[in-house]
């Protein structure tokens, strides 16, 4: 008698074999051209909850997908159930311990750090970062605006939010390309090397920055991160790194990402640009509906206990992913999540997260969207894709758009 071989299976034995399902937590066939209909027929006729064996963030042997809000929303309001060590998992490639400051943390030291980082992204300060902001925006789209067109992503989607994020942080912008380059490949290679590489290189520079602000303060992030107290001791020389490392990457890719999903979509209706042009007081609601449709992060947690999801029983140690593009196209959120609906009344949205890791960079984020939007209007009349031009996405830890032709006359 035969019966097949319990190697061949490439998931835990918890894990029921209906639930085993065949999809690449980060590429699905077809994310070049649209990587939101491309996760959608990836998840046609798949379990609301299942188990998925590929490995691309190292998260061993697989990770449970959940493709419903309601269930991201219960793992992410329960950080001590479900933890976010290891999240990201960047020292991982360094064969390094350190985490990301405050991502990687659990409670109740968690709560501690943020309580020490919100005031400097609150709401409340914003306003005073505005002026920098929209001369830096300015600027860059002055610098194209009479060739009537423009490469988006390049000249305008990536060197915007990058230089935002980089006066903040009291880095040099004249390093900008170097610094495009190494956050491309720590999040956009497949090639484990090459993203090391990238880990290492950001590491070494960082560490050397931030002796530099040890021994020269200056009015900066960096400086803040060395001298500050939560309760009652400094940071230690690993949380330092850990913040400055998280400001580094998550400030570079997600803003840009966004604008490169919103401008595509923009330019693809022209009508929308022409409403928004018109009556500028409707950017605000617009940028919030462009956030809902183009959620773009795929982050992880993992169980602490046993326990149960949906009626799926999940193991101390498993990893689940939170996959809030999954949810920016969940029809048991929004009866019909793929319209882009400025004026719908609930745009309830997982694109920043939620509960206790919530971003902490949304407020300047949003205002970063809403300003590129206002000037866009105001600057460039109305403009569409390139016709011919080639236009890619990409899915992965963070969708986006790698290259976006844009014309006007
Ligand atoms: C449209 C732009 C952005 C999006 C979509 C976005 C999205 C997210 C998401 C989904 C998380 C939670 C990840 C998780 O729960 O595992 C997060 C956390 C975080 N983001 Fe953002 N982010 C954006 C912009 C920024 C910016 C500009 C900054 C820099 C100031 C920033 C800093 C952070 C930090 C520090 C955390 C960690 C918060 C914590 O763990 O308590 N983000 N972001």
């Amino acid at each position: 008698m035969t019966t097949s071989a319990p190697s061949a299976r490439k998931c835990p034995f918890h894990v029921p074999t209906e639930l085993d399902q065949d999809f690449d937590i980060l590429r699905n066939p077809g994310h070049t051209e649209d990587p939101y209909k491309a996760l959608a027929m990836a998840l046609e006729g798949k379990p609301r909850i299942f188990w998925s064996s590929t490995n691309p963030f190292s998260k061993q042997p697989g990770a449970w997908v959940l493709t419903r809000t309601e269930d991201m929303r219960t793992v992410l309001r329960n950080p001590k159930l479900f933890s976010s060590a290891e999240n990201a998992g960047f020292s991982k490639l360094l064969g390094e311990n350190w985490s990301l400051v405050p991502l990687e943390m659990d409670p109740p030291h968690h709560g501690a750090m943020r309580a020490w980082v919100n005031p400097l992204f609150a709401s409340s300060v914003i306003p005073a970062m505005e002026p920098a902001i929209r001369e830096t925006c300015v600027q860059l789209i002055e610098e194209f605006r009479s060739k009537g067109h423009c490469e988006f992503i390049n000249e305008f989607g990536r060197p915007f939010p990058v230089t935002v994020i980089l006066q903040l942080m009291g880095l040099p912008v004249s390093e900008l390309p170097r610094f495009l380059e190494w956050e491309d490949e720590l999040l956009h290679s497949e090639d484990m090397g090459v993203k090391a590489k990238a880990a290492r290189q950001i590491k070494d520079y960082l560490v050397e920055q931030i002796a530099d602000r040890r021994q020269k303060p200056r009015d900066d992030l960096f400086t803040k991160a060395t001298i500050a107290e939560v309760g009652g001791a400094p940071l230690s020389e690993d949380e330092v790194l850990g913040f400055c490392y998280l400001m580094f990457v998550g400030g570079l890719d997600t803003v840009a990402s966004s604008l490169g999903l919103h401008f595509q979509y923009l330019a693809e209706h022209p009508e929308l640009q022409e409403r928004l042009r018109k009556d500028p007081s409707l950017i605000p609601q617009a940028v919030e509906e462009l956030l809902r449709r183009f959620s773009l992060v795929v982050s992880h947690r993992r169980a602490t206990e046993d326990t149960e999801l949906a009626g799926v029983q999940i193991k101390a140690g498993d990893w689940i992913t939170i996959h809030t593009p999954a949810s920016a196209i969940d029809e048991t959120l929004h009866s019909d999540p793929y319209t882009v609906d400025i004026d719908r009344p609930n745009k309830a949205h997982l694109t920043f997260s939620f509960g206790a890791h919530t971003c902490l960079g949304m407020h300047l984020a949003r205002r970063e969207l809403i300003i590129a939007l206002e000037e866009w209007t105001q600057r460039v009349p109305g403009f569409r894709i390139k016709p011919g031009a080639p236009l890619r996405t990409h899915a992965g830890p963070v969708y986006g758009v790698d290259e976006l032709h844009l014309e006007w006359n």
